[in-house]
């Protein structure tokens, strides 16, 4: 039977699927409890869903933790944040490499704190040889930051003489992101009934699907990620062609 359909067709879980994980702030606030308590409710639900993958074929997952844009939140809740992520890397890190996970981040790294960085540097380092899921963390990450630095970057290859303008094109171009060695995701989820991409992977999701679900990312579960990669499968990517 599968050997009828056509080679694109033959996987039809999403290999990569990329979570905005929002609405830890609200999940707190509901409780009557401070934003931070909602970040450390959330980034206990991140383990849970990097196991789910595998079984579901998911082989990368990309997460959002920190954009751009987050700088412009209250002083304590950035440095509650960044403590988060340093508390999380040097707690979670065994476990990550025991378990298989080969962990990257993307986002502009020199604008977090030099510990943080340090963290980051160890913990894919750590990863390397790792050949599990792919989890990747954009920290500090916004869509137009990095293709701004992309193109600072090849700008700077043509100045040098290495890359003619005329060879920058759609496959060129992206070796410059900080994606480069990742595929497009197929999936985009968010969560917490906010229908915005908020600057994530602008590139990279031109042709992915969307969902938008309700869900407060703290209350997101296991069984809630394995429905929206099934509904996936349902889904006719057409990729601007007509289906068959
Ligand atoms: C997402 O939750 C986590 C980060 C942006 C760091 P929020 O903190 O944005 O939660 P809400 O959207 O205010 O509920
Ligand atoms: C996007 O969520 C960033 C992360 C999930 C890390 P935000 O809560 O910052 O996005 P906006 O402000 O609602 O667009
Ligand atoms: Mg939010």
């Amino acid at each position: 039977m599968s050997e009828d359909l056509p080679a694109q067709k033959l996987r039809t879980g999403p290999r990569h699927v990329a979570i905005i994980m929002d609405g830890n702030g609200r999940w707190a606030q509901a409780r009557g409890r401070p934003r931070l308590f909602g970040h450390h409710a959330g980034a206990k639900r991140v383990k849970e869903i990097v196991r789910a993958c595998a079984p579901l074929g998911v082989e990368y997952l990309t997460i959002f933790g920190f954009s751009t844009e987050n700088w412009k939140r209250t002083q304590a809740e950035v440095t509650g944040l960044m403590s988060l992520f340093r508390q999380y890397i040097r707690k979670e890190a065994r476990s990550l490499k025991a378990e298989g996970v080969r962990v990257r981040f993307i986002g502009d790294r020199p604008g977090l704190d030099t510990k943080l960085q340090a963290l980051m540097d160890e913990l894919e380092e750590l990863t390397a040889e790792n050949t599990g899921v792919n989890l990747t963390i954009a920290l500090n990450y916004g869509g137009r930051d990095e293709v701004a630095r992309a193109t600072q970057r090849l700008a700077q290859d043509v100045a040098d003489g290495t890359l003619k303008p005329e060879d920058v094109n759609e496959e060129t171009l992206p070796k410059y992101l900080d994606t480069c060695v990742l595929p497009d995701p197929d999936l985009v989820v968010r969560t917490s009934g906010e229908a915005r991409i908020s600057n994530f992977l602008l590139w990279q999701s031109a042709y992915a699907e969307y969902e938008f679900i309700d869900t407060l990312w703290p209350d997101f579960s296991k069984e809630e990620f394995r429905k929206l990669v099934e509904a996936y499968s349902a889904r006719d990517r057409r990729f601007g062609a007509v289906s068959a």
